[in-house]
């Protein structure tokens, strides 16, 4: 999958690594790479079958995606554990109906395993996040001027307002209930984020309602214009 661009951050003290890669501009394709046939081949040595069977439901651009996301954990996990990324096996499997969806997370190798992993598409990007044992969250949205007041108006009925930028907002809640690990089966409303109250770059935020109540800490990552992203770890 052409180049990745790694980013390390820390988060409250946490050490949060991100790695994104735009299938728009892969080196392994053509042009317009993102709408390349997905390769099946690749997806079999990547994939476990539990995976791969979630795989060959998806179109195209999806399956291309999701090659592209579990490629970048790979490497991700392979970088921070110092393990050859053909050692690593991840798998996603939902707490609620065991399909093959859900927080993705590090099978083998078993010294890898404590790592705690995020991923999130948007357009031809895959952003993929990791740290040591504190959950992370990370999320991207293009950003679609065309359509902004009529996002921005949705994203504050749903998860009202933190700061000036509505997508930025959206893509922290997101973050946040990726880093949870309910997704949006939590509702996205009762996300705080403490608005202005920043320590260095990172900023508080919390779910509201929830009796152990944990924080995260979260920043803005920069993956080039035209798109907003965000990571959370769980602090
Ligand atoms: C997580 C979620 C907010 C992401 O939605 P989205 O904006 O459409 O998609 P994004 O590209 O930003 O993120 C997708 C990634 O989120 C991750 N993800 C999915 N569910 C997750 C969860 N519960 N917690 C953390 N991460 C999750 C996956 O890695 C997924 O990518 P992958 O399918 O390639 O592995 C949304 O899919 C969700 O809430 N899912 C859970 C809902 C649920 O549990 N339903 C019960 C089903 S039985």
């Amino acid at each position: 999958m052409g180049d990745t661009r790694p980013d390390a951050h820390t988060l409250a003290g946490i050490p949060v690594v991100v790695r994104w890669a735009d299938l728009a501009q892969d080196a392994d394709g053509p042009p317009a790479g993102e709408h390349a046939e997905p390769d099946a081949g690749y997806a079999r040595s990547l994939l476990t079958p539990f995976e791969f069977a979630r795989y060959e439901t998806l179109r195209p651009h999806a399956a291309r995606s999701f090659l592209a996301g579990r490629s970048l954990l790979r490497e991700l996990v392979a970088a921070i554990a110092a393990v050859e990324p053909t050692d690593v096996t991840i798998e996603a499997r939902c707490p609620v109906c065991g399909g093959p969806h859900g927080r993705p997370t590090v099978v083998s190798p078993a010294a890898a395993t404590p790592l705690q992993l995020s991923l999130a598409h948007s357009g031809a990007v895959v952003a993929a996040a990791a740290a040591w044992e504190n959950p992370v969250g990370v999320d991207v949205e293009r950003a679609d001027a065309a359509h902004a007041p009529e996002r921005d108006d949705a994203i504050a009925a749903v998860a009202g307002a933190s700061g000036d930028d509505p997508l930025e907002h959206w893509t922290r809640v997101e973050a946040v209930l990726k880093a949870d690990g309910r997704g949006l089966r939590v509702d996205p409303g009762r996300v705080r984020i403490r608005a202005g109250d920043a320590t260095g770059d990172t900023v508080d935020a919390w779910i509201d309602g929830d009796e152990a109540s944990p924080h995260y800490a979260l920043a803005s990552i920069d993956l080039g214009p035209g798109f907003t992203a965000s990571v959370a770890v769980k602090t």
